[in-house]
């Protein structure tokens, strides 16, 4: 419970924080300097410093460990950076030059051919649309009404 309120208390303060540091970002964006979005969540899955530089180790490791060994991690998972790191304007991670794997890539001139295969938002939650609660066949079956 304590544990729980804690992260809410974090949590409020993040967005604070985020909302803070969103107005100097926005004039900053005149600037060449790339802008980045905060991810979502406490912490990214290392130290932040480290992430910086040495995430493309993390997630080409991981690509080979899982092509030719069928290892399967989650922790240093392409979908869960895509999951934290969406952008709250696109939705994606690489669908805008602000995007966030986009963003500093740009600036260094470093093309990423991950979104061939890789989608760059976060999967959808299967929610089924449009079933319809009581189908034709259970109206028949239960000798029911249409609700
Ligand atoms: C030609 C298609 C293709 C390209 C291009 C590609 N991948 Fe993959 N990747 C796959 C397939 C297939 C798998 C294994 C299926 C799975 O685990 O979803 C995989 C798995 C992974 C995994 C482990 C599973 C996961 O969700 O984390 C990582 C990490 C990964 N790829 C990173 C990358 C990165 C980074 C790039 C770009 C540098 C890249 N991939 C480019 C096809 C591709
Ligand atoms: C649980 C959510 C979460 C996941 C999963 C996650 N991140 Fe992060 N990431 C964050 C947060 C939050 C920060 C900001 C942390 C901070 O400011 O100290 C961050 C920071 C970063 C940074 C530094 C950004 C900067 O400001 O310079 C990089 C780079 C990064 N993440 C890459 C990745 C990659 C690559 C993956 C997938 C292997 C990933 N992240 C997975 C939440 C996440
Ligand atoms: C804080 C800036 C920054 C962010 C944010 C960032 N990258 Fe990078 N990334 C770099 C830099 C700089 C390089 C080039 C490093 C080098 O040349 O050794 C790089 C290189 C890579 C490489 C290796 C490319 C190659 O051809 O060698 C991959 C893969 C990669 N990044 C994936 C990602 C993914 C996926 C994301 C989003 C989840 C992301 N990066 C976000 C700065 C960033």
């Amino acid at each position: 419970m304590a544990r729980v309120l804690h992260n809410l208390i974090a949590w409020g303060l993040l967005v604070l924080l985020a909302s803070l540091l969103m107005a100097p970002a926005a004039v900053m964006a005149g600037v060449n300097k790339p802008v980045l979005e905060r991810g979502k969540g406490e912490r990214c899955v290392e130290d932040t410093e480290f992430m910086r530089r040495n995430h493309m180790a993390l997630l080409k490791h991981h690509r080979d460990d899982t092509m030719r060994r069928g290892i399967r991690t989650t922790k240093h998972s392409l979908k869960g950076c895509v999951d934290c790191h969406a952008s709250s304007k696109t939705g994606s991670v690489a669908a805008s030059k602000e995007d966030f794997c986009m963003a500093c890539h740009v600036y260094t001139g470093v093309k990423l051919d991950c979104w061939d295969c890789h989608a760059t938002k976060p999967m959808k939650q299967y929610r089924p649309a449009a079933t319809p609660r009581v189908t034709p066949l259970m109206v028949q079956q239960q000798g029911g009404q249409q609700p």
